[in-house]
């Protein structure tokens, strides 16, 4: 009976993840917004659009990642490193809400494709925390490096006025680079070249995808 109880309890947790990360406007911070109180400058209407798709796959890239530590958490032992991973994953619903909050003040929307993300990314957290922590954390780190890559190509191409966008992924590069190095200091596998260039094919379709849908 218990048993059964918290069973139902750890479902409707779960389940309470996977809404406050799709359903727009209900992830909340728990550190402000880095973008603070400086100006909104404005935009043209192209700048607007560049700027909402770059902060529409910064988003889903945060989607993933929910999804990511939340198969992860299921599957991996992680006897040492679990609270270290809550932590990080509770730094991801920051970047989560500021990128959502974001779109809002740009007048945009979230991307269609999120819950498509959500499901894969889920997936694969969850098969690589079953294989073995090493793997999982090896993706993890692989994971964290990619997104800051995108997030220093963002940061060069967004529009020069806007620096509310600018200062959010400045804040969640320094907080990948910390999560990325955790994951390695915990045991986590460097993966070879082709592992990689796997991941960075993936995450070109997602990004190529976002930015329009
Ligand atoms: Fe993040
Ligand atoms: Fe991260």
């Amino acid at each position: 009976m218990r048993r059964n109880l918290s069973r139902t309890d750890n479902l409707i947790h779960q389940f309470d993840t996977v809404l406050r990360t799709l359903v727009p406007r209900a992830a909340q911070p728990y550190r402000p917004n880095p973008a603070g109180k400086l100006a909104e400058e404005p935009l043209d209407e192209q700048e607007r659009r560049h700027a909402e798709g770059l902060m529409r796959i910064n988003h889903t890239g945060e989607v993933c990642a929910q999804a990511l530590y939340q198969g992860q958490g299921m599957t991996a032992k992680l006897p040492q490193v679990r609270g270290q991973m809550e932590e990080a994953a509770q730094e991801e619903i920051d970047h989560l809400a500021w990128c959502d909050q974001r779109l809002q003040e740009l007048e945009g929307r979230t991307s269609y494709l999120n819950p498509l993300f959500y499901a894969a990314s889920f997936g694969i957290g969850a098969t690589a925390g079953a294989i073995g922590d090493k793997i999982s954390l090896g993706f993890v780190a692989a994971t964290e490096d990619q997104v800051g890559k995108h997030l220093e190509e963002h940061m060069k191409t967004l529009p020069q006025a806007d620096k509310r966008s600018r200062a959010i992924l400045k804040q969640m590069a320094i907080d990948e680079a910390h999560h990325a190095q955790l994951a390695l200091e915990a045991g986590g596998a460097r993966f070879p070249a082709p592992v990689k260039l796997g991941m960075s094919l993936m995450s070109k379709v997602m990004t190529k995808s976002v930015y329009r849908v």
